[in-house]
């Protein structure tokens, strides 16, 4: 993420070569990356599986995802033909030698032609069980030796709790070191997520205020509209805590809530961030359904579509209890943000797709206006993530008119309108950086361990009860979500689109009326 240079030649290896990620992700990543001329000259693409299918039948694919979800697709006609000459294929099963023979094979005819040294980078877009086989394979045929030029990817899930998690990071560790692992977190790539250090650590104006002194609490939302899919068997396991809340929430609040960095070197901006993750308070067991909210979809209405229940959703069980919704209070012990709430929200099946923090600050301390001059509004600033991608920033200002009377405007920077280009996909940065070497956007091992050991608690104690709330798909969640945040005497705002013009401000009074949790 620090200014650009071209990296030097490099092999992207992928372990998985024939799945959805693969398809959907990586290869029109690394297409978009090509055509933007951010690649390498000497650049290569190998994808692996245990799956039969020659050269042309991988490019054939790889087209296809291309076509389907590149930003460039455009481009298609002129640049194809010479990207596909970089991808190649092989077949093998991750736990025999004989693949590792191949490859090695392969990376060594690769790196013959080219001059220099290359980097080679293996990307593990696999199950998690898939994760230790093929590292110790890697290791095993010495094709992890050079350190400073091999790296490994690892997608989420990582671990399925802290012991998992634990225990994977032990094992990586023994094959390779924390410097050549490179565990993603898609929400790091997102460029408005990653502005959210521009935003306090560039400019002079909110740093100061940024604080328990002035902020009352934080809202951190991330609402999709879309059920389970096909992915049901994966998160019967998994719900949403595990699922969301534990990394990209989590990576979000630590953003929020970092000290200021020293410099923008991945281990000083990761530490910052374990920082935060050490100063969050421990849920007691017993206070488990006090600070948290869980629900699971029923059917209903979404965007005018009639949409299925969770439980009757493909690979989910018929008496499923796992969480689709969850929301969370959290505290930040430390001197900065002592006393200030940190609520959490995320679930599927939710009225619409959007994401955002919200910081919401205290009232002035002095009401001056003649009473009636206005409904008294706080200030709030809005970091938007997605879909829209920008910031606002709510003020009081006086109504035109005579006498005088406060009305809720805001001031607010869009990306579109102010760059008038579109943002890379996560993936885009994501895969530049591990190509460049850095570690910056990724997670190191004891902060995925510290989000574990804080939502730990949690899982133990819903774990034991199968109680959880239904709502209806198409609203916000369940009532225990809106009564979780009425019991401190707040609501949960209103997610609202940039751009579009409001008369007032979204906090309504029948968020914390409204039945099944609308707002
Ligand atoms: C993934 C989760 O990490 O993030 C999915 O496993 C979720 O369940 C997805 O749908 C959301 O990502 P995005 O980028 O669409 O917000």
């Amino acid at each position: 993420m620090s200014d650009f240079k071209r990296p030097d030649s490099g092999i992207l290896i992928i372990f998985g070569a024939g799945g959805d990620l693969t398809w959907r992700k990586l290869l029109p990543a690394m297409y978009d990356l090509y055509v933007e001329n951010f690649l390498p000259d000497n650049v290569a693409i190998v994808g692996l599986d245990r799956k039969d299918m020659t050269d042309k039948a991988f490019r054939k694919r790889a087209k296809d995802g291309v076509e389907t979800f590149s930003r460039f697709k455009d481009t298609l006609k002129e640049q194809w033909k010479d990207f596909e000459e970089k991808l190649h294929y092989l077949t093998g099963e991750v736990d025999s030698d004989a693949t590792y023979d191949l490859l090695s094979e392969k990376l060594s005819s690769i790196d013959k032609v080219w001059e220099g040294e290359t980097n080679h980078m293996f990307y593990l877009a696999t199950p998690p069980f898939l994760i230790e086989p093929i590292s110790k394979g890697l290791a095993t045929s010495h094709l992890l030796d050079a350190e400073d030029r091999t790296r490994i990817v690892v997608e989420k899930p990582f671990g399925h709790d802290l012991a998992s998690a634990k225990e994977l990071n032990d094992k990586l560790l023994q094959y390779c070191p924390e410097t050549q692992i490179y565990r993603i977190d898609h929400y790091l790539g997102k460029e408005t997520v990653q502005n959210i250090l521009a935003f306090r650590f560039a400019n002079a104006l909110f740093e100061p205020v940024w604080d328990r002194r002035y902020i009352d609490h934080v809202q951190i939302t991330v609402a999709e509209s879309v059920g389970v899919g096909h992915r049901g068997g994966y998160y019967d396991h998994a719900g949403a805590l595990r699922d969301m809340v534990q990394n990209h929430l989590m990576q979000i609040l630590c953003l929020v809530a970092m000290e200021p960095p020293v410099s923008f070197g991945a281990e000083e901006i990761r530490s910052r961030k374990v920082d935060v993750l050490r100063a969050i308070r421990p849920v007691e067991p017993e206070d488990v359904f006090d600070v948290t909210a869980r629900g699971q979809y029923d059917d209903g209405w979404v965007q005018g579509e009639h949409v299925p229940a969770y439980k009757q959703e493909e690979d989910v069980a018929k008496r499923s209890s796992t969480e689709t919704f969850a929301a969370l209070k959290l505290h930040v012990d430390n001197w900065r943000w002592r006393g200030v709430p940190f609520y959490l929200r995320s679930g599927k099946r939710l009225t619409e797709r959007v994401s955002e923090v919200v910081i919401r600050f205290k009232p002035v301390p002095h009401q001056a206006f003649p009473s009636g001059a206005s409904q008294f509004e706080p200030n709030d600033v809005v970091i938007h993530l997605q879909p829209d991608e920008g910031i606002s920033v709510d003020i009081q200002a006086k109504k035109p008119g005579l006498g005088m009377r406060l009305g809720a405007v805001d001031m607010h920077f869009s990306y579109n309108e102010a760059f008038h280009q579109p943002s890379p996909e996560a993936y885009e940065t994501l895969l530049l950086d591990v190509f460049r070497g850095d570690a910056t956007l990724f997670m190191r091992s004891d902060q995925v361990e510290l989000a574990w050991a804080i939502v730990m608690p949690i899982l133990q104690t819903w774990a034991a009860s199968e109680d959880i709330d239904n709502y209806d798909a198409g609203t916000w969640g369940p009532d225990s979500a809106t009564e979780l945040i009425a019991r401190d005497g707040r609501s949960w705002l209103r997610p609202r689109r940039l751009n579009t013009h409001h008369e007032s401000k979204r906090e309504s009074k029948e968020h914390a009326s409204s039945s099944k949790g609308e707002h």
